[in-house]
């Protein structure tokens, strides 16, 4: 009775009801360890510099027009080895392209139809591949964004936002045609990039039953056990993909990875200039891994294959404030839950050291609540400087904590946020009250 209550709980719960995947620990842990990856959205739209795939779905611009930016598209200066060095520098450890967007443009030599950049576009060449050499010589891993529905695609049903080809019951030869050319051309992909990670999107269009995701998975793991896949196969991935921020808390999956755009497109788009400022994107970072996720961060080249430069600045410094702050960073596990302290933090892997990431805008006293352990020693990760810190509030005779205040310096040399580290005696201890009785 007790394991009926227990299952029915689990399945009825939102995540056990979508995720049909049990991660496997030791194929995640690259993943869990890696904290920041690269997005790049490149295609035909960043001929015009309009939206990806929904400026037409959407009607903004008719599919003719849409289309016809391949013409303009040329890679001219795409040069993956600067792309590389770029992923590199700015700390991420895996990297994820777009081979195919919703608009059914591929940017390698698909031979399942001609519409790729490498047949229809003055590229003409398979602009996936040498990118993946490049990451591979770097020893960054290597992901490859796939869009499931096509919208180019004859034998796909929807189109545009208010009109369809044909419904899909009322032609299951046609829709089996188009599930022959997905899977093939997802075979393509695993076999010539032999990916690290797929990363799936627009499922939302069809069950998992009419994508044959199990299909699709089983396919991908037959090549290579050890892939990666992302949530966006109808509940056949094996971690989540929160897009832009995460409310609150942290999803329910214990693999997961935020997507962010770096202004407020994917793709290439000159006039959208609202990009973040570095204290945001290290702000969501942090948040981010102190919340036990990674960060995939978008960039948009144009359409020669240069990086905006608004792009390029803000990978190297974070880079640069990554490098300062590694220990913290890379290889750590999610920090303190909500209410102990009011930031985000890190922890090692053998619970012994906290990392408080500390805004330079609100420098002065940090705060901790309910810390069961006594501190060895409080530091600056990136000056080593020594932080005194006092203990307020406690009473001798209850069991109850004491307040942390360490006290930040007055000056630091890390721009945007520092790092406090806190050497603790033994593994961290959080006092729990009501949640534990
Ligand atoms: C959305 C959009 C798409 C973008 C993706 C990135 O699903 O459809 O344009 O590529 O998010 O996460």
């Amino acid at each position: 009775m007790k394991y009926l209550l227990l299952i029915s709980i689990l399945f009825c719960s939102p995540a056990f009801a979508q995720q049909k995947i049990k991660p496997d620990a030791e194929k995640m842990q690259w993943f869990a360890d890696a904290k920041l990856g690269i997005f790049i959205h490149w295609g035909i739209y960043s001929v015009n510099g309009i939206e990806e795939s929904w400026s037409f779905h959407n009607k903004n611009i008719s599919y003719e027009k849409y289309i016809k930016q391949i013409d303009g598209f040329t890679a001219n200066f795409y040069n993956p080895a600067s792309w590389a060095d770029l992923i590199k520098e700015s700390g991420a450890k895996y990297a994820v392209i777009t081979t195919k967007h919703h608009d059914g443009v591929a940017l390698y030599d698909t031979k399942q139809n001609d519409w790729s950049l490498v047949k229809k576009s003055l590229a003409k060449r398979d602009l996936i591949a040498p990118f993946v050499k490049e990451l591979r010589n770097r020893n960054i891993k290597v992901g490859t964004y796939f869009s499931l529905l096509d919208w180019s695609n004859n034998d796909y049903p929807e189109f545009l936002k208010d009109s369809v080809r044909y419904k899909l019951k009322s032609d299951t030869l046609r829709w089996q045609r188009f599930q022959r050319f997905c899977q093939n051309q997802i075979q393509e992909i695993s076999s010539q990039f032999n990916p690290d990670l797929f990363w799936f999107d627009g499922d939302w269009e069809h069950s998992a039953e009419e994508w044959q995701a199990e299909k699709i998975r089983k396919n991908i793991l037959a090549h290579n056990p050890k892939v990666i896949i992302n949530s966006r196969l109808q509940g056949y991935g094996d971690y989540e993909t929160p897009e832009q921020n995460f409310p609150i808390k942290k999803p329910d999956f214990k693999y997961w990875e935020l997507c962010l755009t770096t202004n407020n497109s994917w793709g290439f788009q000159p006039h959208d200039t609202a990009f973040k400022t570095m204290d945001e994107i290290i702000s969501i970072f942090t948040d981010c891994i102190g919340n036990g996720g990674n960060l995939l961060l978008d960039i948009g080249p144009k359409e020669d294959g240069t990086i905006p430069i608004q792009q390029q600045n803000i990978l190297k410094e974070l880079g640069k404030w990554i490098h300062k702050n590694e220990e913290a960073i890379y290889n750590t596990t999610a920090g303190m839950p909500l209410g102990y302290y009011y930031g985000a933090s890190t922890l090692s892997k053998d619970s012994a050291t906290l990392y408080l990431f500390v805004s330079n805008k609100n420098a002065g006293n940090v705060v901790i609540k309910g810390l069961e352990n006594k501190i060895k020693k409080a530091s600056i990760v990136s000056s080593q400087k020594i932080l005194t810190s006092k203990i307020v509030g406690k009473i001798s005779w209850s069991n109850v904590p004491g307040l942390v205040f360490i006290k930040m310096p007055e000056a630091t040399d890390d721009k945007y946020f520092s790092v406090v580290k806190i050497e603790l005696e033994g593994k961290l201890k959080l006092y729990e009250t009501e949640n534990k009785k």
